[in-house]
């Protein structure tokens, strides 16, 4: 079970925090992996990562922008000439302004919005045109697309969660509804992955008092890891969740359960 060899995924966002675990975690299934993201040393980085704990993977890197309509297109069809097909799609890439509420401009909030929302739609509609019967895409959401951030969690100094992040993760959730919808005859299934509380190494060690208050909150009692994340990824990637289309899967130690 679970086994992606012969699988062609691209993976964007895939040299983040979660786009690293989450790619090696699709290599080591056996599939054939495009790890895209925008910055050139950081695909570097996390190619040689992945094939350091994994000699044999197929792992190839993509400089692309998610923020930008050609940047997209020239990725869907370099994976188009260099494999013919894409059979599973991953898109973590995401983005946020990080500003309080009152403080956001609306250059800001469209800029978010462009990598966030536009650019999604524009990558899942591309892909879907090199998506054969079987095919599997992605995306990330959040918790923060279905419920609100606790302010007492950021204790200022620390910035909110700002709310062009939530809006945009909550677009994703009904885009994969209408898009599994769209192109369930054609036998593509497009599925959310929502993260929980899995905060950046940076964050655990530097706002130990944070990651307490997080762990505290959480039904589980910790922080989600990077490693938490691949599992689910594999399972909707692969045929395994074959009849699974438009669906959520809550991967946050259980923090939208009260
Ligand atoms: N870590 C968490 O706690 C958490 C919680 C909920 C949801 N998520 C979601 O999971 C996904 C991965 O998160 P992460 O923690 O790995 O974040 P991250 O910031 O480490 O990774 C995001 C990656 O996207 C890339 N990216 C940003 N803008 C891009 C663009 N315009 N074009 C191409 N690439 C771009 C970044 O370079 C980065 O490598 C995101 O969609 C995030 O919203 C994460």
């Amino acid at each position: 079970m679970f086994d992606l060899t012969g699988k062609i995924a691209l993976a964007t966002g895939g040299a983040g925090y979660l786009g690293v675990p989450t790619c090696q975690g699709l290599a080591a299934q056996g599939a054939t992996l495009l790890l895209a993201d925008m910055d050139e040393r950081k695909v570097a980085q996390a190619v040689t990562t992945i094939k350091t704990a994994l000699p044999a993977a197929r792992v190839e890197g993509l400089v692309m922008n998610m923020g930008d309509e050609s940047s997209i297109l020239n990725a869907i069809e370099h994976v188009r000439a260099t494999h013919g097909r894409l059979d599973i799609l991953v898109n973590l890439a995401a983005t946020a302004i990080g500003k309080y509420v009152e403080d956001l401009s609306a250059a800001e909030f469209e800029a978010a919005n462009r990598v966030n929302q536009t650019g999604a739609f524009l990558l899942a509609r591309a892909a879907a045109a090199l998506m054969p019967t079987g095919g599997s895409m992605i995306f990330f959401s959040s918790m923060y697309g279905q419920i609100a951030p606790d302010p007492a969690l950021y204790v200022p100094p620390m910035k909110p969660n700002p709310i062009e992040y939530g809006m945009a993760k909550a677009a994703i959730l009904q885009m994969i509804r209408y898009l599994a919808v769209h192109w369930g005859k054609r036998g593509i299934r497009v599925n959310a992955i929502a993260p929980g509380p899995l905060p950046h190494l940076g964050f655990q060690a530097g706002e130990p008092e944070f990651i307490q208050r997080l762990a505290a909150k959480t039904p589980l009692g910790r922080i989600g890891q990077g490693a938490d994340i691949a599992g689910a990824v594999v399972f909707l990637a692969s045929d395994e969740s074959a009849y699974v289309t438009g669906q959520t899967l809550e991967v946050n130690g259980g923090w939208t359960i009260w």
